[in-house]
């Protein structure tokens, strides 16, 4: 599948301002500075589309990007960034769950998940909240272009045999890099064939 276009939508920082759910729309979640933003920019094949930052926190709002006119990439904010005050955070993770439950025309959210990070609470909470409620998940680990691909066979391995003491069958799971493209080709497929279900 190729990219053709992606532009910005619009950010909103609340759910009465989200676009018209009539397209598919796929999501991005994960902590501060796992790398979000840059992948939707490699997805894209665009630098800046989506705001990127070494200071995690830097996305704060709800980011719309339209790809190829046919579907919306969702830039979303970071959990997790323990400088941001907690009022801030409240406010953040309310926003992130209601988008996330009550949006009709997302079809996967992409649990983002740094792999050289042996499981972390944050996103096990996460990964079962999602589970719990019923919102497709696919987990996608980010900068895979740190470690040797036999480190990186391990500790996926590792997270698999954990996820599977809480659930009966494993997500989709990617390994990518912003940096190289690794998994782009894979991500994007998935991605045009799970938006082929919202036609029918
Ligand atoms: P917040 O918006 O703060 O939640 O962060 P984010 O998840 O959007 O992360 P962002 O894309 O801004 O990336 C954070 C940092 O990680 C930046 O310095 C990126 O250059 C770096 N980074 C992101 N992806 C990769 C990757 O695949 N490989 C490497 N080596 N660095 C990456
Ligand atoms: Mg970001």
């Amino acid at each position: 599948m190729t990219v053709n276009t992606a532009t910005f939508v619009k950010s909103v920082a609340d759910l009465t301002q989200l676009p018209e759910p009539n397209i598919p729309e796929f999501a991005f979640i994960g902590r501060s500075n796992v790398g979000k933003s840059s992948l939707i920019n490699k997805l894209t094949n665009q630098k800046q589309l989506a705001k990127t930052s070494e200071t995690p926190g830097k996305t704060q709002l709800i980011n719309f990007f339209l790809v190829n006119k046919q579907w919306h990439l969702v830039d979303l904010p970071g959990y997790g960034y323990a400088k941001v005050p907690v009022e801030v955070k409240e406010k953040w993770v309310h926003l992130l769950r209601q988008y996330l439950l009550k949006r009709p025309n997302l079809l996967t959210v992409f649990l983002l998940i740094d792999i050289r990070h042996s499981p972390m609470s944050h996103d096990t909470e996460f990964l079962q909240w999602l589970g719990e409620n019923d919102i497709p998940v696919s987990i996608v680990f980010t900068k895979a272009d740190k470690l040797s691909a036999a480190k990186i066979k391990i500790l996926v391995e590792n997270y698999q045999a954990h996820i599977l003491q809480s659930w009966d069958q494993l997500p989709p799971i990617f390994i990518t890099s912003a940096t190289t493209g690794k998994g782009r080709t894979e991500l994007l497929s998935y991605i045009s064939e799970t938006a082929e279900i919202f036609k029918t």
